[in-house]
């Protein structure tokens, strides 16, 4: 419901356990995710976050951007661990492949841009979704059948390189080097591709238990979020419906996941942002986790944004808040909260459209008092200090949707879940 690392991963990971499929539908290895189990930590890109509950079986479907080197990795180190994917992760045919001009292409663009840049995660993600627009883009099935991906490969390498040499003065790509690399790859991957989007019509007929993962945030969809500061996925609920292949009337809930105050990695407008002597008050990075899961950035930090969250709400149709983090606030003496912005003497509900007035405006705050006590060993919202409760009926109202789970620490037994999801 923010600008990423909601702490998505951890939530997912949790209702896998009463799921049987996970389906992870957009975006690429610009996403991470972090979970812990016991003292055990996991992070996962591309692999959808339930994969640790032997019982369900993962789907990467065909709005998926997916770097063979990168997915391959991310499978052995889960192997090494011990968990066993064959027969329990499926990729879709119609997923999007990224290689390594893409990652080229992205950090070529940035520095084109300079300081408009992105801030990207530079993983290629932008100029594989542009080719899969531009209708130049290699699918996995494509890619996993030698004959056809060296005819589609070579037309594409015969593009990039006079771009490449051309407007960026950059070496020619060479064309036997990255088929032979990928050819390997591709051979790898071969038995997990399998015919997911019709797999899953199936078990939706059945009333199977499906839990879809979003990536990213609501603010880096590429139609609603801050744009151009955005990545190029659509990242809200209905991005799910869209990247794999189910119509909207099968989602029968949307939760959505938002922290107790905001961060943000990449560049772009963070309105809440807090100052330097707020931020010695406010957290110790390392205890709080904000540090970035893909690229080691410092995650930046703001107070929780009202506008932003009721924007949210409703652009994903959330039924259910998962708040989560909200154990960092516990040392904090006060705790403002952002509940409106003025712009040109208006006062605004929800964010403007338009960049150059994002950045222009002003948040008005509430101050809640703080709590000042922890609230991890928490096992019931009752146990929960009046403060924190006064500040999560806040939340709510803000974003005028229910809270259906609290997260109290990255552990998997440090949660509070007040609903049942699975039942309708
Ligand atoms: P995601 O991308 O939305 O899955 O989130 P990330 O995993 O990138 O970032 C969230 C970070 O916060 C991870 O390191 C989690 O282990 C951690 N985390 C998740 N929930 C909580 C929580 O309730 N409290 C605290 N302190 N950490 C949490
Ligand atoms: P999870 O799923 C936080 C941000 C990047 C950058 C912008 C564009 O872990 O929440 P891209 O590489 O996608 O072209 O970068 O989007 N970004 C994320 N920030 N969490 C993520 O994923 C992100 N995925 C992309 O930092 O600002
Ligand atoms: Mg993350």
């Amino acid at each position: 419901m923010q600008w990423g690392d909601e702490g998505k991963g951890k939530v997912i990971d949790l209702l896998s356990s009463q799921a049987e499929y996970i389906v992870r539908s957009q975006g690429g290895n610009n996403a991470g995710h972090t979970i812990m189990v016991g003292t055990e930590e996991y992070r996962f890109h591309l692999i959808p976050s339930g994969i640790l509950y032997p019982h369900v079986r993962c789907y990467i479907t065909g709005g998926t951007a997916i770097d063979p080197e990168v997915l391959l990795k991310e499978i052995r180190g889960l192997e090494e661990r011990g968990i066993e994917l064959k027969g329990r992760l499926f990729i879709s045919p119609y997923a999007h492949l990224i290689f390594s001009y893409h990652r080229s292409l992205d950090k070529l663009y940035e520095a084109q841009k300079g300081e408009h840049a992105i801030g990207t995660t530079g993983r290629g993600i932008g100029p594989c979704y542009a080719d899969r627009v531009s209708r130049i883009g290699v699918r996995m099935g494509e890619f996993v059948r030698p004959d056809i991906f060296k005819k589609r490969l070579k037309q594409v390498v015969a593009q990039k390189n006079q771009e490449l040499t051309s407007i960026f003065h950059e070496p020619t790509l060479d064309f036997e080097e990255i088929f032979a690399a990928n050819e390997k790859y591709a051979k790898l991957l071969a038995p997990y591709v399998y015919d997911v989007e019709n797999f899953l019509a199936g078990a939706l007929k059945k009333d199977s238990k499906m839990l879809f993962e979003g990536a990213h945030g609501t603010f880096l969809d590429v139609t609603f979020g801050t744009y151009p500061y955005v990545t190029s996925s659509s990242t809200i609920a209905a991005g799910i419906c869209n990247g794999a292949g189910v119509g909207p009337s099968q989602i029968t809930r949307t939760l959505g996941v938002i922290k107790a105050y905001t961060t943000r990695v990449g560049n772009g407008p963070l309105p809440t942002a807090i100052n330097a002597e707020d931020e010695k008050l406010f957290l110790d990075h390392t205890a709080a986790r904000e540090i970035g899961t893909t690229t080691g950035r410092k995650r930046r930090i703001g107070w929780f944004d009202g506008p932003l969250g009721r924007f949210a709400a409703r652009l994903n149709g959330a039924n259910d808040l998962a708040v989560t983090k909200l154990d960092v606030l516990d040392h904090l003496p006060s705790i403002k909260v952002c509940k409106g912005y003025m712009l040109d003497g208006e006062m605004l509900e929800i964010p403007p459209s338009i960049m150059e007035d994002f950045q222009r405006v002003q948040p008005v705050y509430e101050v809640l008092d703080g709590w000042q006590t922890s609230t991890r060993e928490a096992t019931s919202i009752e146990q929960l200090p009046k403060n924190a409760r006064k500040y999560l009926n806040y939340l709510e109202s803000l974003c005028e949707v229910p809270i259906g789970i609290i997260s109290l620490g990255p552990e998997r037994e440090k949660t509070l879940i007040l609903k049942d999801f699975f039942t309708n």
